[in-house]
């Protein structure tokens, strides 16, 4: 059965668009047929993470039921499939997210996950994006914004009856003015299944766009991705950090 997972956060900036390409980078090597597809109809990039060229029919073309979701499917070298949203300012006019959970379910059934790259902020186009999926990831970072937001998120999974699945701690860099994971799970009310240090390693790979699963495999900052993916998709994965890593160290402090 197809699982429908949506990434979303409240807060702008707080890394969806990372998590998104580097959980379907890392569920693809691990051999789960996986589909991301770009909802950020507003500001879409998706595809700069992932590295694909710009694709003639996209997510905006479904939304308006000029193509199928099959045709605006590109197909990474990884296998990894990506539907890209549409960049110009034209594809945004007669473009809504209303339908989007009759497109989601039209690309059910073959995959093992698709996942769902939200927009930020608590509009029309994110709640469609959290209320047509299964199950929600939610991104945020340390500080008191990006948690309030979170929490937001979370409310509107809720009352749409859409499972949160976990909590990504992202962007750490281990000072003290930032909130400690406790923290952040007694705010949320569920706990966080990883957190993610703020990593020049991330950037990079968004420079050569490619997701840090491919462009670093054996770094630590990717290895947490692959910690994610393993924990949803529900497989026995012993991390490697430095060769000699098991998954304790991982979950420690990091630097
Ligand atoms: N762990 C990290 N370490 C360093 N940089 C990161 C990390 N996670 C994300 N970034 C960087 O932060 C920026 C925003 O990340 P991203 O685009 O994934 O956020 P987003 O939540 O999808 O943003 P938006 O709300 O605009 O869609 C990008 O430049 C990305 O490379
Ligand atoms: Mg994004």
């Amino acid at each position: 059965m197809t699982r429908l997972i949506c990434v979303s956060s409240g807060k702008g900036g707080v890394g969806k668009t990372t998590v998104t390409a580097n959980l379907g980078a890392a569920l693809t090597k691990f051999g789960a047929d996986t589909i991301i597809l770009d909802a950020n109809l507003t500001n879409p990039n998706l595809g700069f993470h992932i590295g694909i060229p710009l694709y003639p029919t996209t997510l905006h073309d479904v939304l308006k039921g000029d193509a199928h979701i099959t045709e605006a499917m590109y197909i990474h070298d990884s296998g990894l499939r990506v539907v890209p949203a549409g960049l110009s300012v034209e594809d945004l006019r007669d473009t809504t997210p209303d339908n989007l959970s009759d497109v989601l379910l039209d690309a059910v059934g073959e995959p093992d996950f698709v996942l769902v790259d939200s927009a930020a902020g608590l509009g029309q186009e994110s709640i469609s994006a959290v209320e047509a999926s299964d199950e929600v990831l939610v991104v945020t970072n340390p500080n008191l914004p990006a948690v309030t937001d979170a929490l937001k998120t979370v409310d509107i999974a809720e009352e749409t009856g859409t499972q949160v699945t976990g909590v990504i701690l992202n962007k750490i860099k281990d000072h003290d003015a930032e909130l400690s994971k406790e923290e952040v799970e007694s705010m949320i009310g569920y706990e966080v299944m990883m957190e993610i240090p703020e990593h020049q390693k991330v950037e990079e790979a968004l420079a050569k766009k490619k997701p840090v699963v491919h462009h670093e495999p054996d770094h630590h900052v990717a290895e947490r991705f692959n910690v994610i993916a393993a924990d949803v998709a529900g497989l026995e994965y012993e991390p490697q950090i430095g060769g000699k890593g098991i998954i304790t160290r991982l979950l420690e402090k990091f630097r």
